[in-house]
């Protein structure tokens, strides 16, 4: 049975870092990150553990240079409290069935479009299913035009390294914030429109607990946080590509259309697939943590990665196996590939209803789809945050009619 390579020594940098620490450790372990003493935990009671703000905060958790690409600074995620539940409520307000539905509406049609120009191509998958996330966004979102795919690529792409990818992830940053900090000044003055109810009309109007309007460059920040990660599910769809690839029966099951076994699929896929690694906070005060002392200020860190790959609550977990999300819906806190607990209360993403929408959208259109993969390296390296297959996963398209 194939399996993602996850040949190289654990204990090297990588989503095999903190799994491999807790297994030698036998629970959770106490190391040191970014100059600071921190405990790495998992499993459905750590989840528990980690999301009740008596025990951890994100203020002065997540360090400047994951700011300075990946989040923005002044975003909701580094907030606590009120003031983050307040913020919280925006983004649930715009990613609710109706903001999903509308989404994946604009995503069709942006990938039906799309698709039919790669007819006797070769297309890199990666690249295109970011520019199909980023016309479809962008028009929900009402951005007047599309924000270029590559530049939010870039803000994914960049965030866990000190190397180029990083630089390029700042520079796109200053220049994104730049032009939609000037977008929400202009529907602030009534200079531009954008449509009620979409992202960065919400956003512009939205007051915090203080009653002020956010700064432009946070009311930027946030539209961000949007578009950001909804392109970024152009690393789920080059993923299912790869499924359909190394297990074919997938996709002939996804061709069927069964809407159960489609969600199911998908799930699979964010729990098999490495993309977040962990997510860190910072301990309010003394805890104790099964028998492990973590004291006030220091990092704790909850296991995504290896909670979604632990034998304890997966069987075979290595093996990609749709099925096991079809007899049983996955539990709150037990696959947590973006974050656990309640959305509402705690920092648990808001978009997973988007990414299971968007990948229920395209994994079907993407195994109805005529394609073959000519010789290329599917490689996903394990020690490359985030992971992606390393060809992008290139499809050789036939003519439409053949
Ligand atoms: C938070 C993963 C898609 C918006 C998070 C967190 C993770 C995550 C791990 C942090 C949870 C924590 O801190 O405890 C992912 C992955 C995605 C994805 C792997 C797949 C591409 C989305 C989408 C949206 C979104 C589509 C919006 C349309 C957010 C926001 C937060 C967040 C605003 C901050 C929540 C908070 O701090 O309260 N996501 N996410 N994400 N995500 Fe996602």
């Amino acid at each position: 049975m194939p399996r993602l390579d996850n040949s190289l020594p654990l204990a090297l940098d990588g989503y095999a870092w903190l799994p491999e620490r807790r297994r030698r450790a036998g629970g959770p372990f106490a190391t040191r990150l970014a100059g600071l003493p921190a405990t790495g935990i998992a499993g459905p009671d750590a989840v528990r553990f980690f999301y009740d703000e008596e025990h951890v905060l994100r203020h002065g958790a997540i360090p400047e240079p994951v700011q300075g690409t990946l989040f923005g600074h002044g975003a909701v995620h580094t907030l606590d409290g009120d003031a983050h539940r307040h913020r919280k409520a925006m983004f649930l307000s715009l990613l609710g069935p109706d903001g999903v539905a509308a989404l994946a509406e604009e995503t069709a049609a942006a990938w039906d479009r799309a698709a039919a120009g790669w007819a006797r191509r070769e297309i890199v998958l990666f690249d295109e299913a970011s520019r199909v996330l980023a016309e479809a966004v962008c028009r929900w979102a009402g951005v007047d035009g599309t924000l270029p795919a590559a530049d939010l690529v870039a803000l994914v792409d960049g965030f866990a390294t000190l190397g180029p990818r990083h630089w390029r992830a700042r520079r796109a940053r200053g220049r994104l914030e730049r032009r939609l900090a000037g977008l929400i000044g202009e529907v602030r003055d009534g200079t531009a429109v954008a449509p009620a109810g979409s992202a960065v009309a919400v956003i512009a109007a939205h007051r915090d607990l203080n009653g002020a309007p956010l700064p432009p460059r946070t009311a930027a920040v946030e539209v961000l946080n949007v578009i950001r990660p909804t392109v970024a599910v152009c690393w789920f769809v080059a993923y299912t590509a790869h499924a359909m690839h190394l297990w074919p029966h997938t996709r002939r099951r996804l061709r069927a259309g069964d809407p159960a076994y489609v969600e199911a699929f998908v799930h699979e896929t964010r729990r098999f697939y490495p993309f977040a690694p962990f997510v860190g906070g910072r301990a309010a005060r003394d805890l104790t943590w099964r028998g492990t002392r973590i004291p006030a200020g220091s990092m704790v860190l909850l296991d995504l990665y290896g909670q979604n790959h632990d034998r304890m609550l997966w069987e075979e977990p290595y093996q990609f196996r749709p099925e096991r999300f079809l007899t049983l819906p996955p539990g709150r806190d037990d696959l947590v590939p973006q974050g656990g607990g309640n959305p509402a209360t705690g920092h648990r993403c808001p978009g997973e209803g988007v990414t299971v929408g968007l990948l229920g959208t395209l994994a079907p259109r993407l195994a109805a789809l005529d394609w073959t993969l000519p010789p290329q390296d599917l490689t996903i390296s394990l020690r490359r945050i985030p992971a992606r297959p390393r060809s992008g996963v290139v499809l050789a398209v036939p003519a439409v009619d053949r």
